[in-house]
């Protein structure tokens, strides 16, 4: 008897599972801060990328090709795995999948969430003192486009095309950090912009932060042309700089370990999910 209810529940789940893959298809869509806006207008977010649809369950997909895809996420996300050059070469289906079928925006909403609960209970000085450091790429904007193109980050990485994609600044805002960044806005608490990208990229990474609508930062830190150290050396040494200075981090998120670990880290730290690169 319960094993027969058993099998009715799993066929329900099995056949919910299948339609929403479905509903994928061919028209996968970056989902935009003004998606809204722009369905009620009628205007289609960018095409990014044409996916074949896939069958199953994420764990089955995640085996597909042999590759326990999925296990490999989760220990890139545990930062159990380190120092990976790309993503392997079976995953690519998987990771696709993962970032533009809905997954990552609902990981990202998770964070987000508890991000905006964390500062929302935070008994606040409101003396203008109070930052959060927000990473840039993967963060606040995402290259998706550029890695879509690019085999989800299966190929090894090119500086030559990846720098050349970030002079256009089109890459597309995450809306769910441009939620969080405007909430700690109207909270009082001033967003700290702290990246890896080149002093030389500052005027691209201005209007590319601009044209997606974030407003109102009150520093935007990047790494000097030339500079020798390590992603954890220079980041925690700007935040070092801040504290100097008399701020409080009160909050970091980053899309990579390296933009959160190395003291001062701040009060509290957020990890937004990227199976795509790693930073070391
Ligand atoms: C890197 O990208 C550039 C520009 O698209 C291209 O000319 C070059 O062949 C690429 N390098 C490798 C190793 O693929
Ligand atoms: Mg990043």
């Amino acid at each position: 008897m319960a094993t027969a209810k058993l099998l009715v529940v799993l066929v329900a789940l099995v056949a919910a599972a299948s339609s929403s893959f479905g509903a994928w298809e061919l028209n996968i869509r970056m989902p935009t801060a003004r998606a809204v806006e722009d369905a009620a207008a009628g205007v289609a977010a960018p095409l990014i990328h044409a996916l074949r649809p896939l069958v199953g369950s994420a764990g089955d997909l995640g085996r597909r090709g042999g590759v326990p895809c999925d296990s490999w996420r989760l220990a890139v996300e545990a930062y159990n795995k380190r120092d990976w050059k790309t993503v392997p070469a079976d995953c690519e289906g998987y990771v696709g999948h993962y970032m533009l079928g809905g997954h990552y925006r609902r990981d990202s909403r998770v964070v987000v969430d508890e991000a905006i609960a964390y500062a929302e209970g935070l008994k606040l000085a409101g003396n203008g003192r109070e930052v959060w450091v927000f990473d840039i790429d993967e963060t606040s904007l995402s290259n998706l486009p550029y890695y879509a193109k690019h085999g989800f980050g299966t190929e090894p990485f090119n500086a030559t095309s990846f720098n050349a994609y970030v002079l256009e600044g089109s890459a597309l805002a995450l809306p769910e950090t441009q939620r969080l960044f405007d909430k700690l806005i109207s909270l009082g608490i001033k967003p700290v912009f702290l990246t890896g990208r080149t002093e030389n990229q500052r005027a691209i990474t201005v209007v590319n932060l601009r044209r997606q609508g974030y407003y109102g930062w009150m520093k935007l830190l990047l790494k000097p042309v030339g500079f020798k150290g390590t992603a954890i050396g220079f980041k925690s040494g700007e935040r070092r700089k801040l504290q100097d200075a008399g701020y409080v981090i009160v909050g970091n998120i980053g899309d990579q370990w390296s933009d959160i670990i190395g003291a001062p880290e701040g009060a509290r730290t957020f990890k937004l999910p990227d199976p795509l690169y790693y930073v070391g």
